[in-house]
């Protein structure tokens, strides 16, 4: 396709979309809107509730992060700091801060929806991420539909399978229903079962859902997007996680199915529906709190502060 945002698709690649990893090639930098300049702008401006910042321990199998603000920094000063220090700057729905990028996320979606018969999106999302050389993101599994496209920089990506021992329904369960951060239990033995992809700028991978993955930076800065997005499959996917997730703690259900081509779907689907209305988990879900903030003057780029919630 012509002016294309994905340069080397191949038709057999909607086969199997999203049901094996795929990595492609991308044109995003073409954009210019994920040059540092655009970005320190887009930083500017960015409201406090849509991003995080956050700075992480070096330990693999025993994951610590802390959250930051960037307040009281322009964005020149805060891609500074992050090129010294040693964090990340997650920014979240960019597409409902700037149109800009909502009209590219749109794109990007509209041709995937093209290559793919009978896939079809909503809820589309894109957050764009800054990080520090050598940083890692600790082992985790997101919700929805997830690509990660890399602008500038270079990242070493793992994907692991999203089932046991990598991913115990138990844990995606507690994700859903906001127990848990993203995290979950990790062994470095896993890492003999993940597909490794060396991202290069221009590069991005689109990976089944929820599998899990972790990453770990080049000695470069880092800038990258993520996508993601839901179908109606999906959608059945997340109401019978979350349901079973309520029958396993509330009702005491062992190894409730996660299948959702049963009758069990419909009322499964209704649980979820009424228990998130009815807000029945508040009260069980992390709180996190903010105990540094950036110093672009200072060698790790951050300073203590008191601890407050966020
Ligand atoms: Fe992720």
């Amino acid at each position: 396709m012509k002016n294309s945002i994905i340069s080397d698709w191949k038709p057999q690649y909607a086969d199997n979309f999203s049901d094996v990893s795929l990595l492609l090639k991308h044109r995003l930098s073409a954009t210019g809107l994920f040059t540092k300049e655009r970005l320190s702008k887009l930083i500017d401006v960015y409201p406090t509730e849509k991003y995080n910042i956050t700075t992480m321990g070096y330990d693999v199998e025993n994951p610590l992060w802390r959250e930051g603000t960037k307040e009281g920094y322009s964005g020149n000063q805060v891609i500074d700091a992050i090129e010294q220090g040693r964090m990340w700057l997650n920014m979240r729905g960019v597409e409902s801060v700037d149109p800009e990028y909502g009209k590219l996320l749109n794109e990007i979606f509209d041709e995937f929806e093209e290559y793919v018969p009978g896939f079809e999106t909503f809820k589309r999302k894109m957050g764009i991420l800054v990080s520090s050389p050598k940083v890692q993101v600790f082992y985790h599994a997101d919700v929805p539909g997830q690509s990660l496209w890399q602008v500038e920089g270079k990242k070493r990506v793992y994907v692991y399978p999203n089932e046991a021992p990598f991913l115990k329904p138990e844990s995606i369960e507690s994700i859903i229903l906001g127990e848990t951060e993203e995290e979950i239990p990790y062994e470095r033995s896993f890492d003999d079962s993940a597909e490794v992809f060396d991202l290069k700028p221009g590069e991005m991978v689109h990976w089944p859902l929820n599998c899990p993955h972790r990453v770990e930076n080049e000695d470069c800065l880092n800038i990258s997007v993520t996508t993601e997005h839901w179908t109606n499959n999906l959608r059945k996917k997340y109401a019978v996680n979350y349901a079973n997730g309520i029958l396993r703690r509330k009702f005491g259900v062992q190894n409730p199915s996660q299948g959702t081509n049963n009758w069990s779907i419909y009322p499964k689907a209704a649980l979820a529906l009424g228990w998130r209305k009815l807000n029945l988990n508040k009260g069980k879900q992390v709180v996190r709190m903010v105990d540094f903030k950036v110093n672009p003057k200072s060698l790790t780029g951050i300073e203590d502060i008191e601890a407050y919630a966020k």
